[in-house]
């Protein structure tokens, strides 16, 4: 196959962003996320979209979706532009799923599944490296290198407030995204509670059976 398109779903903290790291670094596509393309244009104004609040930070620091027409257009310009990717915390409702299945097909839809719990703990303990933006946890995954250690940084998100706020969010908007692809028959559940490295093998193994 072509370089594979892969959708990949789960709870915020289901680890969306460590098993994409390695499906870029193993299959060669582009990491689209939103997640990361709105962090970066936290300050953007977007008044002129008709929107409650004038930028995306202030939805984000709330644990609240940022408003269809600001993502759908963030998405649809990184997908005509890549060949092959994985793409992370898109669609997070129905009206994303549907805009998204007009603007491409999907070779695999992976779902990362993780309990209530162990998304709390993860994400309330997550730290990233601003330097290389690489993802550590500061029980199941610290830095060996005391520099790393000591320049990690905790996400604006990750209080425990606007966690329990942000998986409120999911339950109530992405869930119905998954059953739109159980539906479809597209669905690839992956157990998600494994360690990393047990979670990328079986990753890894259901993009080449779609290959
Ligand atoms: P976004 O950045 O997309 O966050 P999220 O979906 O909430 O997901 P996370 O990045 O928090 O988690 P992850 O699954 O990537 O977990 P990770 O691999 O880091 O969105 C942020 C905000 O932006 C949203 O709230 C919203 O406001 C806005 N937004 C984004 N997209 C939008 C959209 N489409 N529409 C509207 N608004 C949008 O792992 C978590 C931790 O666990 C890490 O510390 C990691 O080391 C550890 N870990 C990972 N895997 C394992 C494992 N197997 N075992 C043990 N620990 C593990």
């Amino acid at each position: 196959m072509a370089q594979p398109r892969i959708l990949i779903l789960g709870a915020p903290g289901a680890g969306k962003g460590t098993q994409s790291q390695k499906i870029t670094e193993e299959f060669g596509v582009d990491h689209v996320t939103t997640g990361d393309a709105l962090r970066a244009n936290k300050d953007m104004d977007i008044s002129d979209m008709d929107t409650e609040y004038d930028t995306p930070r202030e939805y984000m620091d709330q644990g609240e979706l940022v408003p269809d027409a600001v993502v759908n257009a963030i998405v649809d310009e990184a997908l005509s532009q890549a060949d092959g990717f994985v793409l992370d915390g898109y669609p997070r409702n129905l009206e994303q799923a549907e805009e998204l299945d007009d603007m491409t097909d999907l070779d695999v839809v992976l779902y990362l599944d993780v309990s209530e719990e162990e998304l709390v703990h993860r994400l309330t303990g997550r730290r990233m490296d601003p330097e290389t933006g690489d993802i550590y946890h500061v029980e199941y995954n610290p830095p060996e290198d005391p520099e790393v250690e000591a320049r990690l940084e905790q996400r604006d998100d990750d209080t425990e407030e606007t966690v329990k706020e942000r998986l409120r969010v999911y339950r109530e908007n992405t869930e119905p995204v998954i059953e739109h692809y159980e539906e479809q028959g597209d669905l690839e559940r992956v157990d998600g509670e494994q360690a990393p490295d047990e979670v990328w093998e079986d990753v890894k193994a259901t993009i080449e059976d779609a290959a």
